[in-house]
């Protein structure tokens, strides 16, 4: 399937109100890694200073990293596919929904950038990587004078703290708008991201095939 034949298929599903596939898979093994992220990272703040703790954060960044490159992909996909229309976009609903969404984009790289800057201001030497298995950089910090590395590390974790936090907020007001859609408004909004059958509209990639017409009753 190349590019173009994958995005007629996509629009297949968001024509019947339905995320593709690929964007519920994006949605929700992101939505499991970020919610993962945010308790080990505060399991591991509460964790004593150690090696322990910094092959902990090790294992942090790996899967941080990842959530960045996802989050790329993820962006590059959507901005081929918007996704379905089952909300009015001028309502309050709309675009309350919209600027919840631009910040779960926004965290999933500032989150990493910022942690990014302050794991490289650390005197660790442990390596980074996306996943574990692709070699990621440190940024060239240990260049910089002791004070300036000292004030990147703590404006890089005032960033990482407050990113955190209005993510955590954020979570349960998305969430939550979504059931709601479900419970008292009953529309599609909260089955788009769960429902994977296909469009079943003949004629559109990726609906089951077209039978043909319904045979005429034999006459009596
Ligand atoms: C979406 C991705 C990420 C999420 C949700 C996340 C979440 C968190 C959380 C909840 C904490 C604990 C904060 C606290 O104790 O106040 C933390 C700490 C930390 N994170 Fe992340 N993080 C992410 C990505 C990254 C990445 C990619 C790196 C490094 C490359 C990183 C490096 C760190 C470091 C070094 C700390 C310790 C900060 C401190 O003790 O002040 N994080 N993170
Ligand atoms: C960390 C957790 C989560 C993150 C980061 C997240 C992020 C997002 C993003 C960025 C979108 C926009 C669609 C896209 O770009 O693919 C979206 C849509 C959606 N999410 Fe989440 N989500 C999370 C958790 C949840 C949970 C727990 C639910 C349900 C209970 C949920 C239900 C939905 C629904 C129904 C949509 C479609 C909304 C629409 O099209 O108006 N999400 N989510």
């Amino acid at each position: 399937m190349n590019l173009i034949t994958a995005i007629e298929w996509a629009e297949g599903y968001n024509r019947r109100g339905l995320y593709s596939p690929i964007g519920v898979t994006f949605h929700w093994v992101m939505a499991a890694l970020v919610i993962f992220q945010l308790g080990y990272g505060w399991y591991l703040g509460w964790q004593p200073v150690g090696g322990d703790k910094y092959v902990g954060y090790q294992t942090h960044t790996q899967i941080g990293l990842t959530i960045m490159m996802l989050g790329t992909l993820r962006f590059l996909w959507r901005s081929q596919i918007a996704g379905p229309q089952n909300v009015d976009e001028d309502s309050l609903a709309g675009r309350a929904s919209r600027v919840l969404q631009a910040w779960f984009y926004f965290s999933f790289f500032a989150l990493p950038i910022s942690g990014w800057v302050m794991w490289s201001t650390l005197p660790s030497d442990l390596p980074l990587s996306i996943a574990g298995v692709i070699p990621f950089p440190n940024l060239p910090f240990h260049q910089l004078s002791e004070g300036l590395q000292q004030r990147l590390m703590q404006w890089a974790a005032k960033a990482h703290f407050w990113i955190v936090w209005i993510t955590v907020l954020a979570i349960p007001g998305h969430a939550g708008a979504a059931v709601l859609h479900y419970l008292v408004k009953r529309d599609r909004v909260l089955p788009s991201m769960f429902d994977l059958n296909g469009p079943q509209q003949p004629g559109v990639l990726g609906s089951a095939p077209d039978k043909g017409p319904v045979d005429e009753p034999p006459p009596a």
